[in-house]
């Protein structure tokens, strides 16, 4: 998994065969400057961008068959033991409403370099079915995260999404949409002022101030009040679109990135009273699990419920997505419509991916 973030490669090697999925393995490989740079240029219209796609999905693919080796070598599984790799590729355009999504990828390669079927592209059927093509990790949140009582999982990658998971028993759908930002500006403001890509455990943004003003212009785009399904990625929220929004204030950049902070909170908590007010408990999972003030922030805004980390299921934040994935090429291997069309609009249930034969 490479999601929008571009943090890097989370790589998990599961087993299904009990059922419910084990982890076995989890590496994380960092993606080298020049290919995260390649990538990130690709979220916006450029010169040549046909070629530079392929390069850099070829680079990619590399990248994940040197992750999908170290996590065979470390725990000791042959290739040959491997039922199939779930390759998500790099999302660079998210545009449903134009009847595409894409994600720069190259499982050919993969396949001929890792010797293991792959099972890559899990969006764009889900789209030409009329979907968002996302997002898609709830229907593995609904396979495996359901509980006695009704249970929110937010994964807060570089997009925040929800997914509201009704008491086991209770016939009502599972309700699953983007909220808007997650870490996407907050990593780029610490990139920006810091130097660094990631404001760690949240430590500059616990010493600012939320600027109330520029936190309401912030919310005020439409995203935020469009009812589901909806998804969303860096097409909309970005630094241009941050700066938009920032012009007309003059505010300390550390007061941004707590506003920025308490924008993906607010986004989430908002989200959740008006689309899954049912949640007795909010389960986090995604990287942003790890931000220390956005935890804080996300407690006080959706108190008196608990909030909680994905741990608490056995599986740890950054492990989660990977193992959606997992999961979804496992739906695919078994033919499976893993889709959910309460949650991406689709038509109907659909077979997610394409199968690239080792
Ligand atoms: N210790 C940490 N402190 C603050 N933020 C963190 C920390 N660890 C991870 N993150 C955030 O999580 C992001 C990666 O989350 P991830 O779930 O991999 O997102 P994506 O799916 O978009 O790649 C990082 O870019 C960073 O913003
Ligand atoms: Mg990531």
């Amino acid at each position: 998994m490479t999601g929008t973030s571009l943090d890097g490669i989370d790589a998990v090697l599961a087993d299904f065969s009990s059922g419910r999925p084990q982890l076995r393995g989890h590496v994380r490989h960092a993606l080298t400057a020049e290919l995260r740079d390649a990538l990130l240029q690709l979220n916006h219209a450029g010169e040549n961008e046909l070629h530079r796609a392929a390069v850099a999905g070829q680079h990619l693919a590399h990248a994940y068959a040197a992750a999908v080796g170290d996590l065979l070598l470390e725990a000791s599984v042959e290739a040959s033991e491997v039922r199939a790799i779930g390759a998500h590729g790099q999302t660079v355009r998210h545009r449903p409403d134009s009847g595409y999504t894409i994600q720069v990828n190259a499982p050919a390669t993969l396949a001929e370099l890792a010797g293991v079927d792959v099972v890559a592209d899990f969006r764009s059927r889900d789209v030409a079915a009329g979907g968002q093509g996302a997002p898609l990790a709830p229907a593995f949140h609904a396979a495996v995260f359901r509980g006695a009582t009704a249970r929110a999982v937010v994964n807060i990658g570089g997009i925040s999404n929800l997914t509201g998971l009704p008491a086991l028993g209770v016939d009502s759908p599972v309700v699953g949409f983007d909220c808007g930002p997650g870490n996407v500006l907050i990593d780029d403001w610490a990139l920006q002022h810091l130097g660094e890509p990631v404001d760690r455990d949240g430590r500059w943004a616990a010493g600012g101030r939320v600027h109330p003003p520029l936190l309401s212009a912030l919310l005020d785009d439409p995203y935020f009040a469009l009812a589901p399904p909806k998804s969303s990625g860096r097409d909309r929220f970005n630094r241009r679109w941050l700066a938009g929004r920032l012009a007309p204030f003059a505010v300390d950049p550390r007061d941004v990135q707590a506003t920025l902070t308490q924008l993906t909170a607010t986004a989430i908590a908002e989200a959740i009273s008006r689309y899954f007010a049912e949640a007795a408990e909010i389960v986090l999972c995604g990287g942003g699990a790890f931000n220390a003030t956005l935890g804080r922030m996300l407690a006080q805004a959706c108190a008196p419920r608990q909030v909680v980390t994905s741990d608490v299921l056995g599986v740890a934040p950054d492990q989660v997505e990977a193992l959606a994935f997992a999961w979804l090429a496992r739906e695919f291997v078994e033919r499976r419509p893993a889709s959910l069309p309460a949650v991406t609009g689709a038509r109907g249930p659909r077979l997610l991916g394409a199968l690239y034969p080792r």
